[in-house]
């Protein structure tokens, strides 16, 4: 087989939390008087919280003191906290499941390769956990994407070379990481909007998985 692994990003490619850090930053930047725009919003997927916060900050010309920016961070992530709350499987993106069991079938191995600490949870909610060989999340990671970190730790969690890996993104950042490990990546989204990724696609429900062998 050309690849042995795929390597998911969590939020924006299996479900769409996207819209609920957006909702949760607009909410803080109250604090700010900043008003978070969808442009902006775009430039803070997959990057981490603390990164996050800071262009927020600076975008809002907002000098914060260590203090506000720790509360704000807690703050932020409480009301996230909130709206996931009520998270199932309702909210899988669709074809995504159909697209991992064909993955499964196969016998490719699958790993997710996210920025955040909250993975973990949103995999519960929405019954996705079992689908993982291997789980690498914001809690693991010392460096964000751009840097490879992520993917190079799934893809050695599953004794796969970088060459045989094969990683699904949303975000610029993860797509320039993923070029960064040596991995192919499918850019899930806007081919106007992402750049550098071997395919795009707007969803799983355009795809097969016998047409990764043609990445
Ligand atoms: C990424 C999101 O997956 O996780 C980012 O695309 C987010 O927008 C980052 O900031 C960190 O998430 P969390 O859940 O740890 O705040
Ligand atoms: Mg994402």
């Amino acid at each position: 087989m050309k690849y042995k692994a795929c390597l998911f990003d969590l939020d924006g490619v299996l479900v769409d939390t996207a819209v609920y850090h957006f909702q949760a930053w607009k909410i803080l930047g109250k604090h700010f008087n900043f008003e978070l725009s969808h442009e902006q919003n775009e430039e803070l997927k997959g990057i981490s919280r603390v990164e996050s916060l800071d262009k927020i900050l600076h975008w809002a010309h907002f000098q914060a003191t260590q203090e506000q920016k720790g509360r704000w961070l807690k703050e932020k992530n409480e009301t996230y906290l909130e709206l996931i709350s009520h998270m199932n499987p309702s909210e899988i993106l669709p074809g995504v499941i159909s697209f991992l069991d064909q993955l499964k079938e196969q016998g490719y191995l699958i790993a997710l390769g996210s920025a955040s600490k909250n993975a973990g949870i949103i995999l519960e909610k929405t019954g996705l956990t079992t689908w993982f060989n291997a789980i690498i999340d914001g809690n693991v990671v010392t460096k964000s994407k751009p840097d490879p970190e992520v993917f190079l730790k799934g893809a050695e969690a599953l004794g796969c070379p970088a060459t045989a890996c094969i990683v699904f993104e949303d975000a610029q950042a993860g797509i320039d990481a993923a070029k960064a490990g040596g991995m192919k990546v499918v850019g899930v989204g806007s081919p106007t909007i992402l750049r550098g990724a071997d395919k795009v696609i707007s969803s799983f429900t355009e795809l097969q998985v016998s047409e990764l062998l043609l990445l």
